[in-house]
């Protein structure tokens, strides 16, 4: 079994354009050797300069934390992956909770969006996870299982082997709480598990599974030492350097 590692940096609505190339650039320098593959998603109007600032290091990937579901059209305000294909993104995060929540993305419209994002020949980074309440009746398996089913299960297993997922609960995310890396391991097995079910066992052991959700430095290494966690999707500890490389270096 060997798939890929991942260490994916979400910066969400944080650094202007020049902070964005500073960030990136003193990362591409830190991570020439890492284990993992190092993934960073900056806001749209950084990805021309980070996509310069990391040229020249092929460790390090650009992602995009969103794209609009059309290709083109009157839609004020959007973003599609035509214009980010050129600027070198390969990777587009898509479901993140924050956006599930903020702009009411189902998981009908996370279908859509993952097959275009697909059909251009881009990675879908896609994020599922579960609210407090819910992990707390006990239905967090469920529901996340339901999530990835209704978004993901009308692909063909090739489609499918195509696709990172990144497990984060709402709960965990920008709180300072963790989940244990129980908690992480046994979310991630039953993933990995429900894919085995739809697409065989190859499939789902290639497939590249993260944990999102305060992880920082001091936590990192026990996170990734489970078998089912293949990195992190990082928000608030990507966005310092020296930190985000201690996680990169965590594996
Ligand atoms: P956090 O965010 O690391 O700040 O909790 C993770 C994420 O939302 O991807």
């Amino acid at each position: 079994m060997s798939r890929q590692l991942i260490a994916a940096g979400n910066w969400k609505m944080n650094t202007n354009y020049e902070e964005g190339i500073a960030l990136a650039s003193a990362i591409a320098e830190n991570a020439k050797d890492p284990k993992c593959l190092v993934v960073l998603a900056p806001p749209f109007t950084s990805l021309a300069g980070v996509s310069q600032a990391i040229k020249g290091n092929p460790n390090v990937k650009l992602a995009a934390q969103n794209c609009h579901e059309k290709e083109k059209g009157a839609y004020t305000g959007e973003i599609s992956i035509d214009m980010l294909i050129p600027l070198g993104v390969e990777y587009v995060i898509l479901g993140h909770s924050e956006r599930r929540e903020y702009n009411k993305e189902s998981n009908a419209l996370l279908a859509t969006k993952t097959d275009l994002v697909l059909s251009k020949g881009l990675t879908p980074i896609f994020c599922c996870g579960e609210s407090l309440d819910i992990r707390n009746a006990g239905n967090h398996i469920d529901f996340v299982a339901n999530q990835l089913k209704e978004s993901l299960f009308h692909l063909d297993a090739e489609a499918f082997g195509k696709i990172v997922i990144a497990y984060e609960p709402i709960w965990a995310i920008g709180t300072g709480v963790t989940a244990s890396p129980q908690q992480a391991q046994e979310m991630q097995a039953a993933i990995r598990g429900l894919f085995a079910d739809q697409y065989g066992a190859e499939v789902a052991d290639a497939t590249t599974i993260l944990y999102g959700g305060s992880v920082k430095p001091a936590n990192a290494e026990e996170l990734f030492a489970n078998p089912d966690v293949d990195g992190g999707l990082v928000g608030g500890a990507s966005l310092n350097a020296e930190g985000f490389t201690a996680i990169i270096n965590a594996f």
